[in-house]
């Protein structure tokens, strides 16, 4: 679609903003396809770890083995947050929204940098790979401080997943939720140019400095038509609390217009091409856990929904189970998409670097013209 001279494309959807070699997306094919730098998703979500899976998106290319140990080794090494981020979570009001929160630690944890205004490719790859690596140890300690529980030090002996599941839970995980997570991590890590990740870019397109610009990607995915659908999706599946209920509340919820959380999407008009994975780590993880009702209510209301309008599920709405199984907190969930997608953000963040031009659009200015200014009169 290109747009007229005059013409203001709402949303701005199906505009093509830049150019990139990050993701290939077409939602419009059945079945819709979803590649990052070449590789279709079907081939590698479910296999390969988070830590290759980071380095493809970040360095362009997959990382051989070499490359790839050392890449897990520095971020292994970056894992650690200072205590002074545990003193702030512990200042932050509880009713402060946990993506506020987010924003504030990933903020402060910028400024605590010395090479915060460090310039350059090689600067930048650093900040980022920091950020990809902090961002689950602030997730989960912020999960730890809300509960009252002791923050846990990162276990240098554990991958990225299993960490994660470590520091927040306090138990080393089983081979089935570290192979959740990853796929969750993995289906995460970037989706073209959704709104954070075009907030990213308009920031660093103004040659601001990285972390400034995904503290704006936190900012964006905090809204409930992006990130903030995922936790409302898992509310939906409880609200519904039973296999015999999905009916009822399905019909009740189309009749009042409801909006369906964890349903349809802006690109993909056939179907998320990541959901059908996030289906499986449920399955799997309902079967492990011995409780399989979350998994059977989400599938159930997923059928009916698409059988009575049409609408197919998108990532948050298996995501919302598997998080739910793994332990994460409910208000935590879109804080666990952005310390994921601190890499999708990354990648851009580079991108954009490396072929910048400020981003900077226009209005159709439909107000007032020419009018005669008079000075307020004082009564
Ligand atoms: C993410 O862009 C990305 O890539 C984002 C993301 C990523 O990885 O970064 O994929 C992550 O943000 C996933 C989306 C999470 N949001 C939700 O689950 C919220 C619920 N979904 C919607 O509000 C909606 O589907 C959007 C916002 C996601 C997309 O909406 P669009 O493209 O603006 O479409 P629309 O709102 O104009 O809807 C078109 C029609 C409408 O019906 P009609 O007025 O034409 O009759 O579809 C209906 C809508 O009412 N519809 C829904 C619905 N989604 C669309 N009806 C009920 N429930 C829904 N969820």
């Amino acid at each position: 679609m290109s747009a007229e001279p005059g013409q203001v494309i709402s949303g701005l959807e199906g505009v093509l903003a830049c150019e990139s070699s990050i993701t290939y997306l077409d939602g419009a094919s059945d079945p819709s396809v979803l590649e990052y730098r070449g590789y279709n998703i079907h081939d590698i979500a479910e296999t390969a770890s988070f830590e290759e899976i980071a380095y493809l998106l970040l360095e362009g290319q997959r990382p051989n083995a070499g490359e790839l140990e050392a890449f897990d080794h520095e971020l292994r090494r970056l894992r650690h947050v200072p205590v002074e981020l545990t003193r702030l979570l512990e200042m932050i009001p509880t009713y402060a929204h946990p993506m506020a929160t987010l924003r504030t630690a990933a903020s402060f944890l910028a400024c605590l940098d010395p090479e915060q205004e460090a310039t350059g490719r090689a600067a930048n790859e650093k900040k980022a790979r920091r950020m990809v690596a902090q961002f689950p140890t602030a997730v989960a300690a912020m999960a730890r401080v809300s509960q009252g529980l002791d923050v846990l030090r990162p276990d240098p002996e554990l991958g990225h997943a299993a960490n994660y599941l470590y520091m927040l839970n306090g138990k080393r995980p089983d081979d089935a939720s570290t192979r959740a997570l990853d796929t969750a991590l993995n289906l995460y890590a970037e989706h073209e140019l959704n709104a954070s990740t075009f907030a990213v870019r308009v920031v660093v397109g103004t040659l601001s400095d990285i972390a400034s610009a995904v503290v704006a990607g936190i900012a964006a995915l905090k809204g409930p038509l992006h990130g903030g659908a995922i936790d409302e999706a898992m509310r939906m599946i409880m609200d519904v609390g039973s296999v015999d209920n999905i009916r009822p509340w399905v019909d009740r919820a189309l009749a009042e217009k409801r909006l369906l959380m964890g349903f349809g999407h802006r690109v993909y008009k056939t179907g998320d091409a990541r959901a059908p994975h996030l289906r499986n780590m449920c399955r799997a993880l309902a079967e492990s856990s011995g409780e399989p009702r979350w998994y059977d209510i989400a599938t159930g209301v997923e059928d009916y929904v698409r059988e009575q309008k049409r609408i197919p599920a998108n990532v948050d709405y298996y995501a919302a189970p598997v998080l739910h199984y793994l332990g994460f907190p409910l208000n935590l969930f879109t804080n666990f998409v952005a310390s994921s997608r601190v890499v999708g953000w990354s990648a851009h963040a580079l991108e954009q670097y490396d072929n910048n031009r400020l981003i900077r659009p226009r209005t159709r200015y439909v107000g007032l013209r020419e009018q005669e200014y008079a000075p307020a009169e004082r009564s």
